[in-house]
């Protein structure tokens, strides 16, 4: 078979020559301990990258995202978040499960932002001893479920007025925000002021093998730090980690925009076939989340035939798949994919 186009997910993407040689290459020290010199870097770098004070490197978005939320809230506050965030349908309940921390879900809109008039609606009285104390607001930049929608700077400003008329924080979820800044042609930094905490992963299109950071405030990752520690994510030699989340940051960022023409060309060949329900306008970066509408073949089955073709998509419930384009993906890739589909499709 010819080589496999691999359009599950950018988590797929495997170190770059340049990561290896830097991993090889890294001083090391004990991170714990603040010694691992490759960390402090890569830590510096991404709190400059984001405009924040400070950074810590931890193992996933994941850990990420529950060490944000456990430093913003106590046990029985509550968090609003959308009903499509990561934080809430994939992280396996964690943030409730570990930090007691009270979801409040209000309604993702197809372009990944939350109504804010809907945020507003939701949050609680605080002079009410019925309810949690609602404390946080989380959104997700780009939105994965939502078709890697992009959550623009001035919808951040919005949601902070809010969040502020409330005494609120933001955490924002920010795994894919370099595909947001990318693709709307302003500096991350412009995408994570009006958040207090924000995570992005390494080890999705910028490629890394492993690793994640949050950034905020000196005194929030302070925090972090203790949550990670107490999450069992302090790593000691992370340098040889971090080593591929420089080369990442310094080399890494700039080309998603291939990615995101490569999901461009991907989404227009898919609207073109019958059977397939994709509106090519939604595609913002590097997602591509479309319908099946025939009767005659399963999702499953749709899946387990490109698979035997050599093309691997994810089926995301109901009728519907998703596609992610990324480093090691090129226009002959997409171009392969699109008439694996088309044979499928006619089978
Ligand atoms: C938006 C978003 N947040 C968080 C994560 C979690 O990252 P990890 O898989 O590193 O735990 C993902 C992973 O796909 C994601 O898409």
């Amino acid at each position: 078979m010819d080589r496999i186009v691999d359009l599950r997910s950018d988590t797929v993407t495997l170190p770059t020559p340049a990561m290896r040689q830097a991993m090889f290459e890294a001083d090391l020290g004990d991170d714990v301990m603040g010694e691992d010199p490759t960390v402090n870097r890569l830590e510096a770098l991404a709190a400059q990258r984001l405009g924040k004070e400070a950074a810590v490197f931890v193992p996933s978005g994941t850990m990420a995202n529950l060490a944000c939320l456990l430093s913003h809230c106590a046990r029985g506050d509550e968090a609003i978040m959308g009903d499509l965030a990561h934080t809430f349908l994939f992280e396996a309940g964690s943030s409730a499960a570990v930090g007691g921390i009270h979801p409040r879900t209000v309604p993702n809109q197809p372009d990944g932002t939350l109504d804010l008039g809907d945020v507003e609606a939701a949050i609680r009285d605080p002079n009410n001893p019925h309810y949690p104390r609602t404390r946080l607001i989380c959104l997700e930049n780009t939105h994965n479920r939502c078709g890697g929608a992009v959550l623009t700077p001035a919808y951040m400003a919005q949601a902070r007025a809010v969040a502020d008329g409330y005494g609120l924080a933001i955490h924002l979820d920010g795994a894919r925000i370099f595909n947001a800044a990318v693709a709307l042609g302003v500096d991350a930094s412009a995408l994570t002021r009006d958040a207090d905490s924000v995570s992005f992963c390494l080890s999705k299109g910028l490629s890394a093998p492993v690793g994640s950071l949050v950034c905020g405030s000196a005194e929030f990752v302070r925090q972090a730090r203790r949550q990670r520690k107490m999450l069992g994510g302090g790593m000691r030699q992370a340098g040889v980690l971090a080593a591929a989340g420089i080369v990442a940051l310094e080399t890494m960022v700039e080309r998603l925009a291939e990615d995101h023409t490569n999901a461009r060309r991907l989404a227009e060949g898919l609207a073109r076939l019958p059977g397939i329900d994709l509106d090519p306008a939604r595609v913002q970066t590097n997602i591509v989340i479309f319908a099946l509408e025939r009767d005659d073949l399963t999702p499953r089955q749709l899946v387990a035939d490109l698979a035997a073709r050599g093309v691997k998509v994810g089926a995301i419930g109901g009728q519907r798949f998703r596609a992610v384009t990324h480093y090691g993906l090129d226009a002959a890739d997409i171009d392969r994919a699109l008439e694996a589909f088309q044979v499928a499709l006619a089978g």
